[in-house]
């Protein structure tokens, strides 16, 4: 198994989630449950944040990406470790200003942020709004003349990396449909047009590669890419790039045979890249801010389900039927994703039987896994699915009317809720 600090085995043989027993847990919070192990989010927020100060000098910051889990508690856990925050929508600045996180630490993402969201960042006194193209910089800056006041802008550059991970995680190649491309000018224009904006106040540069990356090279080559680019700026306009935000995009382990990626040397590696730029080019170093997301939640996660039933559609294949499915982790779904899938209930026996572990939607690509051995699995066992802390209750919809899950995080004091399980009252509550 996966080998992940906060598991073990208990005496019964069942799934032990930091000592609390997995099958107890689902007794008193139902099923499917998201769980997750607060001393894991803390202790990576910590280590980031370490890395960081010991290679900027306290010139920097590390920022959460609250796509991979957005939930008012997360938010006050990412406060309590002075972390900033990535939102990208403003239903997750919503939930951080309710939270009571501070607006000035939010940066505010999207490639097309709507009038209304724009207004709410301005109206809340977000620190950095990230403009993704210069339409959206328009209209940044015509309400905050309007406003009076001078919205603080980060803009989004596309450095031109390819990255070895699913297409639909890449955002950082030439023709991503984020952010604004160095190579065809556009990048130095853009940095000119903010000059003349008299709403705006140009505070740097944001760049974002992709997700779940285990090279520490492209990061490397980014950072190679963005100082260059700092150093144009410099010479053609005269401006000095205030803040270099760097993006997220760190891999994490979902099964035995992915490798775990050194955070800090990573950070290392990229911080002696910047420095050594800035000397040659003759430019400062500017504060330097990292946005992971997945790194921070994804492997302090975890999701219990109950089987419902198994069948042997053919002799290769057994299903395995569980109550939840790709309304609460549509991951297999979208690319293929693997996962580590054990029987909390009998972790004591060979894992033997080759299954396949099914979702309850109508859609045949309802899988969480395909072919995952796990000890042998009667009706009414626990399963559990490994590393589903990140972009997995973030992305749980509603298809088929299910109802989405509750969140339990275990902290120092044991576990306790901190998103109840949607009802069926809540589910129709916005129909007519
Ligand atoms: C702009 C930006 N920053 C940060 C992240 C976080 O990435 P990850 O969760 O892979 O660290 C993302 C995710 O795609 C992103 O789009």
């Amino acid at each position: 198994m996966l080998d992940l600090e906060y598991l073990s085995q208990n005496d019964k043989g069942h799934l032990a989630i930091n000592g609390y027993d997995a099958v107890e847990l689902t007794s008193e919070f139902g099923t499917p449950l998201y769980v997750m192990n607060e001393e894991t989010i803390r202790n990576a927020c910590r280590e980031y944040k370490k890395a960081i100060d010991k290679h900027y000098g306290g010139k920097g910051n590390v920022i959460f990406a609250s796509k991979a889990m957005c939930c008012k508690e997360i938010c006050r856990i990412m406060d309590s470790e002075k972390m900033g925050l990535d939102v990208v929508s403003g239903g997750e600045l919503y939930t951080a200003i309710e939270a009571g996180f501070p607006a000035s630490r939010i940066y505010f993402h999207g490639n097309n942020k709507s009038p209304e969201e724009i207004k709410m960042a301005l109206e809340y006194g977000v620190g950095s709004i990230v403009v993704d193209n210069l339409d959206e910089l328009e209209m940044i800056n015509n309400f905050a003349i309007n406003k009076n006041t001078k919205a603080q802008v980060l803009i989004r550059i596309t450095p031109g990396i390819e990255v070895h991970t699913h297409d639909y995680v890449k955002t950082g190649q030439v023709d991503s449909k984020f952010g604004i491309p160095i190579e065809n000018g556009e990048g130095i224009n853009a940095i000119a047009t903010v000059q003349r904006c008299k709403g705006i106040e140009f505070k740097g540069l944001h760049c974002h590669i992709g997700s779940q990356i285990t090279e520490e090279e492209p990061f490397i080559r980014t950072a190679e890419v963005m100082m260059d680019f700092i150093k144009t700026i410099k010479d053609k306009l005269s401006i000095t790039v205030r803040e270099l935000n760097l993006g997220g995009g760190f891999g994490i382990r979902y099964t035995e045979k992915d490798k775990k990626v050194d955070y800090v040397n990573y950070i290392s590696k990229v911080s002696e890249k910047i420095k050594s730029k800035a000397r040659q080019l003759g430019v400062s170093v500017p504060y330097i801010s990292i946005e992971p997301g997945r790194s921070i939640v994804g492997e302090a996660g975890l999701t219990l389900y109950q089987v419902g039933g198994v069948k042997a559609a053919s002799k290769s294949k057994v299903y395995v039927s569980i109550d939840g499915g790709f309304t609460d982790n549509p991951r297999y779904a979208l690319y293929k994703s693997e996962y580590t899938v054990i029987n909390a209930s009998k972790m004591n026996r060979i894992e033997d039987q080759k299954v396949t572990i099914a979702g309850k939607c109508c859609e045949s690509g309802d899988i969480i896994q395909e072919d995952v051995m796990i000890s042998p699995v009667n009706v009414g066992d626990v399963i559990a699915v490994l590393c589903t802390g990140a972009y997995n209750y973030s992305m749980a919809s509603n298809y088929n009317r299910i109802t989405k899950p509750a969140v339990v995080m275990i902290g120092k004091s044991g576990p306790r809720l901190i998103v109840k399980r949607q009802t069926l009252e809540e589910l129709i509550q916005q129909d007519m």
